[in-house]
């Protein structure tokens, strides 16, 4: 079976962009491959962060996978610091990674920036090599995400091709490997609505956990009369009737868009339906359509957290799997770059 692997960070709460960008199409993918899905808690101490949250947002964001609809009968759900061949693997990886080409992501320029280019982590910089260990570690074929993780899944793409030329094939033969390649060349999977939500308040900026406002983003967690009252917040404009394709039309490109997926209609069904509507039309219309898709994950999510002895053996058991899957490649990795074997 071809293998699937993501991860969601768990910092602030999950977002529908979150949802729609990753968690609901990895939902789809676990019927027809092995599916790995990872709280990524080693990147969430990238930025400054609360360490009396990280646990409660760890197991919150392993609660809300299974609401969801991941099958823990079929995928693995782990915690990332809960198998150490991330950062082990990170480590070897990182001896093959040239600076300039973290240098070059667009993430840490924006996250740095924010930060004060020089106070920002080392870790922040090198997060994309603990990113790529996270897929390279299960020789992973495919990585449904957002698409703003793009960048860093051709940089994973790099780093694998680089290693292997480096150290696998021939010279990996006489230090008695199998040679050939170390590591698969991992493809991303970006839907194509969905890879880019962006902001209740700015249509030309994306929906994210760090952006101040809360009422730029629907939580999945939110209740009813609070997605009602963001969405008739939401910024919207002084157009007639709603499109899709006016570039001049951001927020109404973006709500379009969310509206076609939680409603599980196509852009035309959309199109023909809202192309007369005014705002005060649609808006409740969209609020309407947001309560009925996240209600059932919120009351799954509810059933979930009312029982953390469940999900402690779920964490455990993928992890379990996930260490067993990381170790074949760990050996191999250690024996290509020439390690001395512990005997
Ligand atoms: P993170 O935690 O920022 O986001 C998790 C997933 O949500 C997607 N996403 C979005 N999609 C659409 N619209 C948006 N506004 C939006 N905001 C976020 C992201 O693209 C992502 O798929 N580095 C990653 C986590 C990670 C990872 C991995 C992913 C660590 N290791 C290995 C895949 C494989 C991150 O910070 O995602």
């Amino acid at each position: 079976k071809k293998r699937v692997v993501s991860g969601v960070q768990p910092t602030g709460s999950i977002h529908l962009g979150n949802y729609l960008g990753a968690i609901k199409n990895w939902v789809a993918l676990q019927d027809t491959y092995e599916t790995l899905f990872i709280i990524v808690d080693c990147h969430a101490i990238t930025l400054p962060y609360d360490t009396h949250q990280l646990g409660k947002a760890t197991t919150d964001t392993a609660a809300l996978y299974l609401a969801c609809g991941i099958d823990v009968s079929k995928a693995s759900v782990f915690v990332q610091s809960h198998v150490p061949a991330h950062a082990q693997l990170m480590w070897l990886l990182s001896a093959s990674t040239p600076i300039g080409w973290l240098k070059k992501m667009t993430q840490f320029k924006e996250k740095s920036r924010k930060e004060g280019a020089e106070d920002a982590s080392v870790a922040l910089f090198t997060y994309p090599d603990l990113m790529t260990a996270d897929i390279l570690l299960y020789q992973s074929d495919f990585v449904p995400v957002g698409e703003d993780q793009k960048q860093h899944i051709e940089l994973a793409r790099e780093i694998a091709q680089r290693v292997n030329h480096l150290y696998g094939g021939r010279k990996w033969k006489k230090l008695g490997g199998r040679g050939g390649s170390l590591f698969k060349i991992p493809e991303p999977l970006i839907p194509q609505a969905g890879a880019r939500v962006m902001s209740l308040t700015d249509g030309l900026s994306k929906m994210s956990k760090s952006a101040p406002s809360d009422q730029s983003r629907i939580n999945l967690l939110d209740s009813k009369d609070l997605i009602v009252d963001k969405i008739k917040r939401c910024k919207t404009d002084s157009f007639a009737g709603l499109e899709f394709d006016n570039a001049e039309r951001p927020e109404c490109k973006n709500l379009l868009s969310v509206y076609q997926i939680v409603s599980g209609k196509t852009k035309e069904e959309v199109t023909e339906e809202c192309k007369d509507m005014s705002w005060g039309t649609f808006k409740p219309l969209l609020a309407d359509a947001l309560i009925e898709h996240l209600s059932p994950i919120q009351a799954r999510y509810q059933e979930i957290v009312a029982e953390p002895a469940y999900l402690d053996k779920v964490l455990s058991e993928g992890a379990d799997r996930a260490a067993e899957l990381g170790d074949v490649t760990m050996r191999n990795m250690h024996q290509a770059m020439g390690f001395y074997q512990r005997r």
